[in-house]
């Protein structure tokens, strides 16, 4: 039997009129919705008080080990409204599956996947009305986990407290669909092998701070790492994957090395590869072959993937030395990946491979 989240004695509501207030101009992930879905983990019990609050602040120990040793996990997906205002969620066990490998690697307990759904499905019917319509607008889900015992030795906690609040959301990018400016940083590193970079965790985020800040300083939206150990591989962006169109019909990404987040999205986009009629190629690419092939015309195209930017074409790669434009940007193959991808989302779209879960 799944958790069973109890549903609030007294539920909070806020008023239609903040509500679309809210929806008008969501934003990315500034305004959340009036409860949030909790769980404990202790070691002698395993999961239990499962149960939805309303939203607020979470009492917590200033020894508690996350906020000093970051064993902390987390997810990101989405619940979609359809236009006969059913709300769907996307492929929603992959990001329960990974959540349960990111929690093995942090060693924090899984949680199941019927557990995480249950998490899911209790808070977006209790707060429904928070699932904004309309093109590109979501309600973005925040599942996470965190060691909350209050211990100052090194080892995995004892007590950790399952987390899902949730946030209605428009573009991650304040720019919109508008192609953006990546900025490569030769100076950090995001993973290294056998650390914790296929893993969904803060540290992650945490250690890509300060080159997302670097790539601000250039005027930059993005940064692009690239692998630590040879200083010659492209892996990722700072939050999200990375996708190249080749003028001869490929679809190439990164493959998963162990340092590179295997998103969904990126999952995806490989299986709609042959829809674009492209072939869909996972292979190590290096930044020069990048770099020569934006020069060249080889790449026509190159576009950041994720749950949060979906599909955002990319305008330029700069580096200390290089500045390289697609001129065509937004390229043909990014837009139609992107509005196949969405009408899928949306139920505008045939579901071909099952995609979709119906949450409300
Ligand atoms: C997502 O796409 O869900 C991400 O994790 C990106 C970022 C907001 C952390």
């Amino acid at each position: 039997m799944p958790l069973d989240f109890v549903l609030p004695e007294s539920p909070v509501y806020s008023s239609p009129t903040d509500i679309r207030r809210v929806h008008e101009n969501p934003g990315f992930g500034q305004a959340f919705t009036d409860h949030m879905a909790l769980a404990t983990w202790t070691s002698d019990q395993g999961w239990h008080g499962a149960a939805v609050h309303p939203y607020g602040p979470l009492p917590i120990d200033p020894a508690a080990s996350a906020l000093h040793y970051a064993q902390e996990v987390f997810e990101g997906l989405k619940a979609y409204r359809h236009v006969d205002g059913s709300v769907w969620s996307f492929r929603p066990e992959a990001n329960a599956l990974r959540f349960a490998q990111s929690a093995r690697r942090l060693a924090l307990p899984e949680l199941s996947g019927p557990d995480f759904m249950a998490s899911i499905t209790a808070l977006v019917e209790v707060d429904q009305a928070w699932v904004p319509s309309g093109a590109e607008k979501s309600l973005y889900l925040r599942p996470f986990m965190f060691a909350n015992e209050p211990y100052l030795g090194i080892r995995p906690a004892h007590t950790v407290t399952y987390c899902l609040i949730a946030s209605p959301v428009g573009s991650y990018f304040p720019s919109g669909v508008r192609p953006v400016d990546i900025w490569v940083t030769s100076e950090y590193s995001r993973a290294a092998p056998g650390g914790t970079g296929a893993a969904k965790c803060g540290g992650n985020y945490a250690a890509s701070l300060l080159a997302q800040q670097e790539a601000a300083d250039h005027d930059c939206s993005q940064v692009l790492f690239i692998d630590a150990v040879e200083r010659k591989w492209v892996e990722e962006l700072g939050g999200m994957n990375v996708y190249l169109v080749t003028a001869a019909g490929e679809l190439i990404t990164p493959e998963l090395t162990g340092t590179i987040l295997e998103g969904v999205t990126r999952s995806s986009i490989l299986q709609l590869a042959d829809k674009m009629n492209l072939n869909p190629v996972e292979r190590r690419i290096s930044l020069a072959e990048v770099f020569d092939g934006i020069a060249s015309g080889a790449f026509t195209e190159m576009f950041a993937c994720g749950t949060a930017a979906v599909v955002t074409p990319i305008r330029s790669l700069r580096s200390a030395d290089v500045d390289v434009v697609f001129e065509n940007s937004p390229g043909e193959v990014t837009m139609m990946l992107r509005e196949h991808l969405l009408d899928v989302q949306y139920g505008r779209r045939e579901d071909e491979y099952g995609w979709l879960s119906r949450l409300v």
